[in-house]
């Protein structure tokens, strides 16, 4: 698909698709007797989520017309400008649709060209890896965008899209293929000069005292991986340290989980797909910064050579946690990821998991849980999540909270009962953070959609890489 804008002379403008964004009460640009016609009958007013879709009109040398609606031009929000890319990029992707052209329109800012750029990439992924003899549909994708003025800003959402759609596709992959060996593996996948990958297994990690983390992947018969990605492409500052969940299948161990639904925890690893998928964008844009990546990866099974209820293992910080329920196994490979990545002297860290059931019930599918230790930090992902529309909503963490952990066997205990949940985790997190600001991404609710669209989102890498790119300036 060729995207383009073009500016003048709209109605002889050969395309297959000719886009016409319209802010409410604005008259449309080319093909009027067609547009008054939408108007009169009510199919269009330019609301802000409206999109119409007509075959080619006398008017107009166009194979289609798309009208999309943008809402009130004095209060075009983010919202609005992201349906607006929303709705072009789905009609742009079909089937058949070889040139897509944007007719100009001032209200159309940086950041809808960003999200457009990035909804482009996002609507033509297809997970296709497993499939033997069904025929599947194929989208049409971006070959070349003509976009002069705002290029670069469809290339970075587009590049977003693509690091996000390997998220996606690590996330879909089932359990007998994306196991721990494998996603850490991913990680030497990723190339740049500057990006430097190493991977633990068990053995290394047992000499580093992980044993909160190996103690997730006793039962199974899948080798425990830690992966260290070092991209040092920002000179001498502090890195950013990202860490990430990657169960790469989570029964509940002997704790053991209800079977209904229960292949959906194939997608336990979206922490950490979501951590690869940043770092492949950030090595795509070339970011000018520094960051450290780790993502824990672990099987949590039931067997005989599975933790039990009431075990007491040791962290790599020397705590000690009494492993009340073995279905918290999430917070168990984080905590040691976190003590390792604070050896890297790093000036921030967001980790990402899909931790707690209790953070769908807090949130929905809508917004992210965003728990930290840090008001700043806390802000800045929080407005990165709004300008993506990959939206974040903060939860408290204090000492009342944390002293559900309490153990009578051991530093603490790994669960800290039925209520607030995911405040707990995080609290059980933070027990493992000395000094430096940290945020907690919960992604449970938001990393993958079940029901008849079943698949992984990509969330939050949109967040994420909003956050990155503004800290690279
Ligand atoms: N991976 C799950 C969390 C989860 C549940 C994510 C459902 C998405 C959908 C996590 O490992 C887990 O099992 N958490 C438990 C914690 C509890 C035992 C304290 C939960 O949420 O039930
Ligand atoms: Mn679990
Ligand atoms: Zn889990």
């Amino acid at each position: 698909m060729l995207f383009n804008i073009s500016p003048a002379n709209l109605s002889d403008h050969a395309t297959d698709l000719l886009v016409i964004a319209l802010p409410t009460g604005e008259p449309a640009p080319v093909a009027a007797n067609l547009f008054q016609t939408l108007t009169a009958q009510g199919d269009f007013s330019g609301k802000s989520g409206e999109s119409v879709s007509v075959p080619a009109a006398a008017e107009t040398a166009a194979k289609r017309l798309l009208f999309v609606g943008l809402g009130d031009a004095d209060k075009l929000t983010a919202k609005a400008l992201d349906k607006a890319a929303q709705a072009i990029a789905s009609a742009a992707v079909k089937k058949g649709i070889e040139r897509v052209t944007l007719a100009p329109q001032s209200a159309l800012n940086a950041g809808f060209y960003r999200q457009l750029g990035l909804h482009l990439g996002l609507k033509a992924y297809q997970y296709t890896q497993t499939f033997g003899t069904k025929e599947l549909p194929t989208a049409s994708t971006l070959a070349r965008i003509d976009v002069p003025e705002h290029l670069d800003e469809v290339q970075r959402g587009h590049q977003i899209a693509q690091g996000a759609n390997l998220t996606r596709e690590l996330g879909n992959l089932p359990a007998n293929t994306c196991t721990p060996t494998y996603l850490a593996n991913q990680a030497k996948q990723l190339s740049h000069p500057k990006l430097n990958v190493e991977v633990l297994g068990e053995d290394a990690m047992r000499q580093l005292g992980m044993h909160s983390l190996l103690s997730v992947g006793h039962g199974s018969d899948q080798e425990s991986q830690l992966a260290v990605m070092r991209f040092t492409n920002g000179g001498d500052e502090a890195p950013i340290a990202l860490v990430g969940k990657g169960i790469t299948f989570d029964t509940g161990g002997i704790s053991l989980k209800p079977g209904a639904g229960m292949d959906e925890m194939k997608y336990d690893m979206c922490g950490a797909a979501t951590v690869l998928g940043v770092m492949q964008a950030a090595c795509e844009l070339d970011l000018p910064l520094n960051i450290v990546a780790v993502i824990a990866c672990a099987e949590n099974m039931p067997s005989g050579r599975a933790t039990k209820p009431g075990d007491v293992v040791t962290s790599m910080s020397g705590q000690t946690i009494e492993i009340l329920n073995t279905d918290a196994e999430g917070r168990l490979v984080l905590c040691d990821a976190l003590t390792f990545i604070q050896q890297e002297n790093p000036s921030c860290i967001v980790d990402m998991a899909t931790l707690t059931g209790a953070c769908i019930i807090a949130l929905g599918h809508h917004n992210t849980g965003l728990l930290g230790n840090d008001d700043a930090l806390a802000d800045e992902l929080l407005a990165a999540g709004r300008d993506a529309m990959d939206t974040a909503w903060r939860l408290p963490i204090s000492e009342e909270y944390d002293k559900q952990l309490d153990s009578n066997f051991a530093d603490m205990g790994n669960i800290g009962g039925r209520d607030a949940g995911t405040i707990t985790a995080a609290c059980f997190l933070s027990r493992f953070v000395k000094n430096t600001p940290w945020a907690h991404l919960d992604i449970a609710g938001t990393a993958w959609t079940s029901g008849k669209a079943k698949g992984a989102t990509g969330r939050p890498v949109p967040l994420l890489m909003n956050w990155l790119l503004k800290r690279a300036g």
